[in-house]
C-alpha cells in the first residue's frame, strides 16, 4: 500500500481508449454535481464508507475532480483526484464484473490528462492496491517510506461494514481510504 509517482508529462493518450470503449456503449466522462448522490452512494456499497467520503471532495471542487464510467445510465467505475490530498490520484475503482475491458486504465488517464492540463508535472497514486497496474499502465515508481504515509493514526470506524449491500456487486475493503 505504498504510494507512487507518475510522471505526467510522459503519458499515453487516452481518447483512442475513450473512443473504443465509446463503440461498446460504454462513456467516460466528468461526473456532474447533480449526480453526486448517486455516485458517493454507489462507492459507498461497492467499496467502503472512506472511499465515500474522498469521493465527496471531488464534488466539493468545479469543475468536479471525479470521472465516472456508465452504460444505459448505469454507473460502472469512478475515479477521482485532489481528493484524498492535493495532486494524489484516487480513489478509483470498477464494478467486478466489468474489469479488464479498459475501463480503469481510462479513468485513469482521464484524470491524469486533467491534473497535467491543470499544471503539475507529476501525481501520486495514493495508497496503492495493485501496484504492478499502475507500473504497467504508468510505469509509475514506488515512492520509499510511503507506508502508512498519510494514512498513520486513522480513525477507526464503530460500525461493522455490511458485507454485500451493491446490488450484485461484491462490496470489497479497499486498499486504501
Ligand atoms: C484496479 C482496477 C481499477 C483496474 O480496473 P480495470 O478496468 O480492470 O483495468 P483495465 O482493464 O483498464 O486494465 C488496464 C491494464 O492493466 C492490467 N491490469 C488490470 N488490473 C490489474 C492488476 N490488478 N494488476 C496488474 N495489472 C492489471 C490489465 O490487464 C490491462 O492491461 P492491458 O492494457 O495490457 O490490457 C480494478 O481492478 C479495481 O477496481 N480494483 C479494486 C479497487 C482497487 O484496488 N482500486 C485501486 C486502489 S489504488
Amino acid at each position: 500500500m505504498t504510494d507512487m509517482l507518475v510522471r505526467l508529462y510522459d503519458m499515453p493518450e487516452v481518447t483512442p481508449l475513450v473512443q473504443q470503449l465509446g463503440d461498446r456503449g460504454i462513456v467516460i466522462r466528468i461526473a456532474r454535481a447533480c449526480e453526486k448522490h448517486l455516485v458517493v452512494e454507489w462507492v459507498r456499497e461497492v467499496f467502503s464508507d472512506g472511499w465515500a467520503s474522498e469521493c465527496e471532495v471531488a464534488f466539493s471542487h468545479q469543475p468536479v475532480s471525479c470521472f465516472i464510467a456508465t452504460e444505459a445510465g448505469e454507473i460502472l467505475g469512478f475515479a477521482c483526484y485532489d481528493s484524498t490530498c492535493k495532486n494524489f490520484f484516487g480513489p478509483t475503482g470498477v464494478a467486478k464484473i466489468k474489469r479488464r475491458l479498459g475501463i480503469g486504465k481510462a479513468l485513469l488517464l482521464s484524470c491524469l490528462h486533467s491534473m497535467a492540463a491543470n499544471g503539475y508535472a507529476y501525481a501520486i497514486v495514493g495508497g496503492t492496491g495493485p501496484a504492478d497496474y499502475y507500473a504497467k499502465t504508468l510505469g509509475a515508481i514506488k515512492i520509499e517510506g510511503s507506508v502508512p504515509g498519510i494514512y498513520r493514526d486513522k480513525l477507526t470506524p464503530k460500525k461493522a461494514e455490511q458485507s454485500d449491500p451493491g446490488g450484485g456487486y461484491q462490496k470489497e475493503k479497499p486498499a486504501s481510504g
